[in-house]
């Protein structure tokens, strides 16, 4: 049992996030690959959806070897997006509807297209070279140590002409920035104050746990459990446990650090990019006194099995621990780095999955596309460009490019996304002509409208967001009952997630209060106490 919520609640505690891929979501300019203009025409569809905020992924300066997350000039719009004015206009519009806009922020490496990067392989006593994590060869003349790259290989390339090593946690063409040096933290700090004076409302931040590297530059110790790694799916970087170069106590302070850069400006925050279990992920929100990261990303509703009982378990854990810190929670089913949750957890548990995501007690966040049930594209080798794919090409449990494609807006050739003819960057999904915005807008039944139907819950029974969360036991394994509180609104949330129809009991000891069943998954509107159908999640509201 929570406490509930006491005072008024910011906006990136009670909205829920959308995130939309730029490349993705709307072309405008016939290249078929989306742009900042598609974004401002499509905001009126987002603010209809009953979100809040939207997270834009980098639109950037970027060679776009890792589309994006490879900056060449954080200052400024890539030209394939559009311009400073164009992104002034997106503002000024989501703004105008009620939305709030996010930003990306890179600041664990930038491209090596950067200026810094670019000076710094001038010389060894180039000012910019202690910008960049550098290291002599080993004795041998290889690598200075076993350090990986997530996306496959050594994290160093041999620069020739200097005869030094530097560190790339991801692609080599990804230098990691060295966040000791106070000119770095200076530097990227004027890039927050930058976007922020041009009226952006918060950071998604990426990779933050992995900013710092320990300074021994000691060898990773091997990992007998190496799995699918949880950015990019490779499993090399996964077979070394990287008690160096992740979750560092340097790392914790330049994240205070950051946090009073965006404490310079009003009701701004920032949710940082975390892969790690909780009791090493709740730190990351910080103390009162020193505060970290409004939102540590919660990704445990993708890393754990789709399964009734372990997800209560750590919605549990999560929910007393987060309450425990002061931290406010946040739930995540889907992004750029994640197969689509509706080829995850199956097409007959979608809308449990939605339901939950949007009922448990924490900021959700949102993938576009997951609103009209898009599911993982195939891609065929010919047009795989996701380099952490293109490593592995014969895994297709490796690379990003399923969950990364067009937008399905409407049944026209190009699903409405760009227009006839052109070559979408990524292939479109072939169920594009039944599964689109224009085709569910008008069907009561359609994903969209379920996923809106649970967003006027939100706006219609604040105790969905301020309420208390306690979970109940169902006596069925497969059934995850709980409720949310606020004053005398009571909501139980009932979710199936198995294949049966279990009868809506608790066990003794716990009262089932009488209720009215507010919307259920399959369509109709059963009484409150019907037994919960295979697949159904169920909302009641009790009095
Ligand atoms: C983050 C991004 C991912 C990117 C990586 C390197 O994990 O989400 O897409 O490839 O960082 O920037
Ligand atoms: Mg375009």
């Amino acid at each position: 049992m929570t406490q509930p919520l006491t005072g008024s609640l910011k906006w990136w505690q009670s909205g829920i996030i959308y995130q939309i891929y730029p490349r993705s979501f709307q072309d405008t300019d016939g290249d078929g690959i989306g742009d900042l203009r598609g974004i401002t025409r499509r905001l009126p569809y987002i603010a209809s959806l009953g979100v809040q905020a939207v997270w834009l992924s980098p639109i950037f300066k970027s060679p776009m070897r890792d589309f994006g997350y490879d900056v060449a000039d954080y200052c400024d719009i890539d030209p394939l997006f559009g311009t400073l004015a164009d992104f002034d206009a997106l503002v000024q519009e989501a703004h105008r509807l009620g939305l709030k806009v996010m930003l990306d922020y890179v600041p664990n490496h930038s491209s090596s297209d950067h200026a810094w990067f670019q000076e710094a392989l001038k010389s060894r006593d180039n000012p910019r070279r202690d910008w960049y994590v550098w290291r002599d060869p080993a004795p041998d003349g290889g690598v200075p140590n076993n350090w990986k790259s997530f996306f496959g290989g050594p994290a160093w390339t041999l620069d020739q002409a200097s005869g030094q090593y530097y560190l790339h946690q991801f692609l080599p063409t990804q230098p990691d920035l060295n966040w000791r040096n106070p000119e770095v933290r200076q530097a990227m700090f004027d890039v927050l104050r930058f976007w922020m004076a041009r009226g952006v409302d918060g950071f998604r931040v990426d990779v933050i746990w992995l900013l710092a590297e320990d300074e021994r530059f000691l060898d990773e110790p091997l990992n007998e459990d190496a799995n699918r790694e949880v950015i990019g799916g490779q499993v090399e970087h996964s077979t070394l446990i990287h008690i160096y170069t992740q979750d560092q106590p340097e790392t914790h302070e330049y994240i205070r650090e950051m946090r009073q850069v965006i404490d310079e400006f009003d009701d701004r925050m920032m949710v940082g990019e975390i892969y790690l279990p909780l009791d090493k992920l709740l730190p990351y929100s910080g103390t009162p006194d020193a505060p970290m990261v409004h939102l540590p990303f919660n990704f445990h509703l993708i890393l754990l099995a789709w399964n009734a009982a372990q997800i209560r378990q750590f919605a549990d854990e999560y929910d007393a621990a987060s309450n425990q810190a002061g931290a406010w929670p946040n739930w995540v089913l889907g992004n750029h780095d994640q197969h689509r949750f509706k080829t995850r957890v199956g097409a007959a548990q979608y809308r449990v999955a939605q339901t939950l995501l949007l009922t448990l007690r924490g900021t959700p966040t949102v993938y576009y596309g997951d609103e009209i049930g898009m599911q993982n594209v195939p891609i065929p080798f010919g047009r795989m460009v996701d380099p952490a794919g293109l490593q592995q090409p014969d895994s297709p449990a490796a690379g990003r490019d399923p969950e990364r494609t067009p937008m399905q807006w409407d049944a026209t050739p190009n699903a409405g996304f760009t227009g006839a003819g052109v070559e979408t960057w990524l292939p479109l999904a072939d169920d594009f002509a039944s599964v689109n915005v224009e085709a569910q807008q008008n069907d009561p039944h359609s994903d969209l409208n379920y996923f809106r139907a649970l967003t006027k819950l939100r706006e219609t029974h604040p105790a969905l967001i301020g309420g208390t969360y306690e979970s109940l036991d169902s006596g069925h394994d497969d059934v995850f009952l709980f409720r949310r509180t606020l004053g005398p609104d009571t909501l139980l949330v009932a979710l199936n997630f198995g294949a049966e129809t279990h009868p809506l009991t608790l066990l003794p000891g716990q009262t089932m209060l009488p209720g009215q069943t507010l919307l259920s998954s399959l369509n109709d509107q059963p009484p409150a106490d019907a037994p919960l159908r295979a697949n159904e999640a169920r909302i009641v509201l009790n009095s």
